[in-house]
């Protein structure tokens, strides 16, 4: 039987440091994933130079944990993946100077993965995947639906012009008091709140656009809690944000049915930490399901950032020859292009 091409995945563009070995762009043989979240909670969000001070210490041992969990040695790997960005530059840095000198002293072939390509890539991990393919990728940095004829060629149908669908999760949390992140804390208070409390704005833009906009929404959002705050009414946490995830949720869901209508796909994939939300979950299944398209979610461990999406998507570089040299730079706003 042929060894199979082992991938190491290196990912710290935020505030989880992680490492994993892929098995031929498919099976997950380890994802190792220490998370920063408690320690950036006490400042209410991610502080960029403490994420970098972080990865630099957990970086080492993150790597030979998920070599260890994979029962593989340096020598059976095959090439090394890393996230070249978009994200926070000196976090970045941390995994890219690590994988250039791994790479450097194991003789070993180097490539930089987009971010936003890796969290499409968990889908490759969680299940089968038919090309093209239409994405919708929510996370903390991206609003973005991404068709994708074949490997390596993107095309984005639309994107936030304003915050990403996570940030405005996390924004509002914070003023709600509640602790960072704020998108799984607002999901489980809205299961207990009334999504109709509040009637807040949907941005749709331009019909048929594809485009996101949450700065609207968040803005009235702010505005109804500085206005309940000053007459001294008790804030009904629950029911701001069942009402502002509703808004978020709706707009994603109808935007996103919408492009798999146009663009004729049977299955729309989902991907980055707003997929773990459990009401664009169950709303996007069931106006999907009423087109007759089906959605496709990763577990949550492959929605949130994680390097096993990374290695998946370096497999394919690796496959096509797009090799990175050692002076592959990290860059905070890298694009999602085609290669
Ligand atoms: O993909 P990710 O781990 O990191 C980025 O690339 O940004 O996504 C993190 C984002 C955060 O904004 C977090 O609040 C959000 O995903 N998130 C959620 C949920 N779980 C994570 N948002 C809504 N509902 C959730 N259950
Ligand atoms: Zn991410």
């Amino acid at each position: 039987m042929q060894k199979p091409v082992l991938t190491l995945g290196i990912e710290t563009s935020c505030d989880e440091t992680s490492a994993a070995v892929v098995a031929d762009g498919a099976t997950v043989l380890a994802n190792v994933i220490s998370t920063q979240i408690p320690i950036h909670r006490r400042y209410g969000g991610v502080v960029p130079e403490i994420a970098s001070r972080q990865h630099v210490e957990s970086i080492i041992s993150v790597v030979e944990t998920a070599l260890q969990e994979a029962n593989s040695d340096w020598s059976d790997l095959s090439h090394i993946a890393v996230t070249a960005g978009p994200g926070l530059v000196g976090a970045l840095l941390v995994g890219l100077s690590y994988a250039k000198a791994l790479a450097y002293s194991l003789f070993l072939p180097l490539v930089g993965v987009n971010h936003l390509e890796g969290h499409i890539y968990a889908n490759f991990l969680a299940h089968p995947v038919r090309l093209p393919l239409l994405c919708l990728v929510v996370s903390g940095g991206h609003t973005d639906l991404i068709y994708m004829p074949e490997h390596g060629r993107y095309e984005s149908l639309g994107r936030t012009l304003d915050d990403a669908a996570g940030e405005a999760f996390d924004k509002i949390a914070r003023a709600l008091g509640l602790p960072y992140p704020g998108g799984p804390e607002i999901d489980r208070l809205a299961r207990t709140g009334d999504e109709t409390a509040f009637s807040f704005p949907r941005a749709w833009l331009e019909p048929d656009a594809f485009d996101f906009s949450f700065s609207g929404l968040k803005s009235a959002v702010l505005n109804e809690l500085n206005r309940m705050q000053q007459k001294g009414d008790a804030v009904p946490v629950a029911d701001v944000a069942a009402s502002f995830q509703a808004a978020v949720v709706d707009v994603l869901v109808t935007k996103a049915v919408a492009a798999a209508v146009t663009k004729r796909v049977p299955v729309l994939y989902v991907a980055g930490g707003v997929a773990a939300n459990s009401s664009l979950r169950q709303k996007l299944q069931k106006a999907a399901q009423a087109r007759g398209i089906e959605v496709r979610f990763p577990p949550l461990q492959l929605c949130t950032d994680n390097a096993a999406m990374i290695a998946a998507a370096g497999y394919r570089y690796w496959r096509a020859g797009k090799f990175a040299g050692l002076d592959l730079n990290a860059t905070a706003n890298l694009p999602l292009s085609s290669w």
